[in-house]
Order: structure tokens, then sequence, then C-alpha cells
């Protein structure tokens, strides 16, 4: 990610990752129990940002937790946030991690952002054990994106995240990617408008990202969030965004 469009971290950020977590969590509760989170002894998370979801598996298991991030100042973020688990800064496309060592591994919004998404794949199946899972949490498919009325935030997230090196259709590749890596898989998809609440918390953040990629001006930045708030408010926006969910078994 680029250094210029990322968010710095904060109490607010904190608060707002947590508060957008929340939205998903009954998608992951599914997820934990499906891949018998509690009973697994030590858990892999990859690409931990920030630590949201570190600070999530942290109080629901009492596995020896490993938090890897390719970006060193994120794991310094992580590591203040979150105690009692062991953080390293990795690159998943190259671990210096041993084989067959972890009973859980799990990520979210991470492949779209993976130079080489099969190669990672293949790194995670070699550094999982053998009947172990993982799991992707969450990852996004921009090329699914819905909006009404038309103002092209959709259409902008796609070119924002193609000059930020990510890949904005990674949520329908993987099912190809897991199985590519020779995990056994099951694909699903959240499918659910934001409601409201989320919408209001986040669109200006939104659109944030695309006046901060200089792909629009800041008079237009102003007047596109006044609308957005306009038509939230008189609830009459709708965003979709198909985000996948994948469970990968070693066999
Ligand atoms: C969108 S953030 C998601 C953070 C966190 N998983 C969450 O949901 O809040 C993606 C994270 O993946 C990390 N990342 C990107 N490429 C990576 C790689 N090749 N290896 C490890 N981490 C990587 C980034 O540094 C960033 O912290």
């Amino acid at each position: 990610m680029n250094k210029d469009t990322r968010v710095d971290w904060g109490p607010e950020i904190e608060e707002q990752f947590e508060r957008q977590a929340s939205w998903t969590l009954f998608f992951r509760n599914e997820i934990y129990r499906k891949i018998g989170l509690t009973k697994a002894k030590h858990i892999l998370e990859i690409g931990c940002g920030m630590g949201t979801i570190t600070k999530e598996l942290r109080k629901r298991t009492s596995a020896k937790i490993t938090s890897i991030d390719s970006d060193e100042e994120m794991i310094e973020v992580a590591k203040k946030r979150v105690d009692d688990v062991e953080f390293f800064v990795e690159n998943v496309e190259n671990l210096t991690l041993k084989d067959n060592k972890y009973d859980v591994v799990v990520f979210q919004y991470l492949l779209l952002w993976v130079k080489n998404p099969i190669k990672a794949m293949k790194e995670i199946y070699r550094v999982c054990k053998k009947k172990g899972h993982v799991a992707a949490l969450a990852e996004p498919d921009y090329g699914g994106w819905v909006e009404y009325p038309e103002m092209n935030l959709g259409k902008k997230h796609i070119e924002y995240l193609r000059e930020e090196g990510a890949d904005p259709l990674a949520g329908r590749k993987i099912l190809s990617y897991f199985e590519s890596a020779g995990f056994k898989t099951e694909v699903s998809v959240i499918a659910q408008t934001w409601n409201q609440e989320n919408l209001l918390c986040n669109i200006e953040e939104e659109w944030k990202r695309i006046l901060n990629a200089d792909l629009i001006s800041q008079k237009e930045f102003d007047q596109l969030v006044r609308k957005e708030k306009d038509l939230i408010n008189q609830n009459r926006r709708t965003i979709f965004i198909p985000v996948f969910t994948a469970i990968g078994r070693k066999s």
C-alpha cells in the first residue's frame, strides 16, 4: 500500500476499524466455527495491519498466535495494540517460517495487495499443518460494485486500487488461488448492502482515498461528500460490494 494514501493510526481510526469489523462479525464467527479456531494450538495471521483481527483472535483463543505483515510500521502499531502475540515482519510470498507448523492460517483484505497470490498461497500451504485450515475472512471484488445513484465511486476505486498496485478483482479469483496451491476449498460471498450507519461512518473516508490518489480535485471532493451525506440522510443511497470468503483444507 502506498504510504501517502494509507490512513494514520489513532484512537478514532482504531474505533472506526473495530466498528467496521463488527459489521462482518457474523460471517467470521461462522468461519471460525468451521475451521475449529478454538481447538487450534498455533495460529498464523497474515497481513495483520494494525491488528484488528489479531485482537479478536487473542480474545477468543488460548492458542499461540503469530501475526505477520510485510510493513514494519504496521507491525509496530499492532504490537502496541495487542499483547501476548508473536509479531514478525514477513512477506507472505517468501516466508521464513517452518513447514507444517500452523493448525490455522487466517487473513483478511490481503490477497488483493499481494503481487503473486499463487506463490503466496503455496507458501501458506507449506506452513499449514496436514489437516489444517486456511481462511480468507474477506476479500472484496470491486468489479461487482453496485451503487445508486451512480456517482462513479466504484469505478474510481478500481482506478485507485490499480494505481496502488492492488488487484480490485481479487475476490472472484480466490477459489482458483486456493485450489492452485493444493487446498480443498469452499467459497462464499458476503452479500449485504452498506446500511445507513455504515455509509455515514465511511463515505467521507472512501472519497478521501480517491482525493489522496489525485483522481478528483478538492472542490469535487467537497461537492461529492455533501451530495453523499444528503442522499444517505434521506436514506436514498445504495452501495453494495461482494466480499468473498474461503476456507481451504490441507489433506
Ligand atoms: C488492507 S490491509 C488489511 C489489514 C488487516 N488484515 C485488517 O483487516 O485490518 C492489508 C495488509 O496486508 C499487508 N501486506 C500486503 N502485502 C503483503 C505481503 N506480501 N506479505 C505480508 N503482508 C502483506 C499490508 O502491509 C497491510 O497491512
